[in-house]
This record gives C-alpha cells, structure tokens and sequence, in this order.
C-alpha cells in the first residue's frame, strides 16, 4: 500500500475523550522506547510524524493519525518505564487496557518487542491479556538493525519457543528496524489486507 496522506488528528488523556470514528484503526503498544512512534514514521514515510525521542517516557497520551483519509493509525504510551511514576505507570496501562478492550474500530494492535532482549514479565502478561480477552494483535520485533543476523534469528526462535509454553497457536510476526527502513512494505500490505 502506498501512503498519499498521514495527518495528526490530536492527542487525548482520556479514552473517553477520543473521537468515536469508524474507520479501521491500528494501534502501536510496547515498553517505552521500544520503537512505536518511530515505526509510525517510518510506515507513514514521514519523518516526526509521531514524536520520537531518546530518552523513554516520550509519548504520554494517546495520539491519533489519519492515514490515506481512511484509515488510522493509534501512537500509545509506553509500558513499565521506571522513571515514570508508579501512580503515571499504573495510570498509562490502564489507559493502554481500556482503549484495547473498548476502541470499537479498533482492527489489530501491534505489540513492538526490542529483538535484542529476551521475553519480559510485563509484554508476556500483556500478550497473554490480549490473547484472553480475543484482541487481535501481532508481534513487531523493532531495532533489528543492533543484532547481528544470526543473534537476531536465535532470539526470534527463542522467543516463539517461549510463547509457545503459552499458546498453541502463534500471532504473526514482523521483523522491523526504523533506522534501516526495514519491515515497512510487510506491515503495510498486511494492514492493507485486513482492511480490504
Ligand atoms: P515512548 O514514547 O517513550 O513509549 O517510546 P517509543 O516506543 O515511542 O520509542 P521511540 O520511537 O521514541 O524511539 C526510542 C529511541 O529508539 C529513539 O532514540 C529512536 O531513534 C530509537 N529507535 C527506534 N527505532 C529504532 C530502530 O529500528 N533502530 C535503532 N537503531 N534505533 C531505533
Ligand atoms: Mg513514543
């Protein structure tokens, strides 16, 4: 799919606050700086689209984008930064939980896992969450610019084997890097097939 038009629409504290739409919608979850507002730049092949920064703790509310004036993409808070207060941190994931389970035109969520690490407590349970509560969600490895291409395919291994002591059946995975423009094409044909 070829982007024409991505436009911020706004941002919002509350999901009681966003605009009821109906056009299908993409959400991005994942630890703080992951790489969620970065990989909506790069789908969207515009540069500071979603704010993107160094330091974790960035993107704090939800963040809305229209997409080709039919579809939409969702920039979300990240999950677990410790800098960030207990009180925000508890605040955000319930905010991340609510939009999940309430957000109607909500099509499938993309769960951001940092290829580098090793399956985490917090994105095992969240995962496990979505998969109880039947929200449609793939996982997006991101920063596989860091690994080399063998580490890269030994963690991708060890992590489905992971998964797999909890669920049967796998979601599907993309493999990304923001910095070498990797990964991209993938999501966009598969966001283009669930809204076709
Ligand atoms: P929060 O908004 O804090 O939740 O973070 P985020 O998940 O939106 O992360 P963000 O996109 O702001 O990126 C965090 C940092 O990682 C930035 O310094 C990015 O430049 C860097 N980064 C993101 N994606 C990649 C990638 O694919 N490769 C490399 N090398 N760096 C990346
Ligand atoms: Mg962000």
């Amino acid at each position: 799919m070829k982007i024409n038009s991505a436009k911020f629409i706004s941002s919002y504290a509350k999901f009681s606050d966003c605009p009821k739409n109906k056009l299908p919608e993409f959400a991005f979850v994942g630890r703080s700086n992951v790489g969620k507002s970065s990989l909506i730049n790069l789908l969207t092949n515009v540069k500071k689209l979603a704010k993107t920064s160094s330091s974790p703790g960035k993107t704090q509310l939800i963040n809305l984008f229209l997409i080709n004036k039919y579809w939409c993409l969702v920039d979300l808070p990240g999950l677990g930064y410790a800098k960030v207060s207990k009180e925000k941190r508890k605040e955000f994931s319930a905010l991340i939980n609510e939009y999940l389970l309430k957000r109607q035109n909500l099509c499938c969520v993309f769960m951001l896992i940092d290829s580098r690490l090793e399956i985490q407590k917090n994105d095992l349970n969240l995962i496990n969450w979505m998969g109880t509560n039947e929200i449609p969600f793939v996982i997006t490895f991101t920063k596989v610019d860091k690994l080399s291409k063998k580490k890269l395919e030994e963690n991708i291994k060890k992590y489905k084997e992971d998964l797999h002591k909890h669920w049967e059946e796998l979601p599907r995975f993309f493999i990304t890097s923001s910095k070498k423009k990797l990964g991209n094409e993938e999501i966009l044909d598969f966001i283009k097939s669930i809204i076709d």
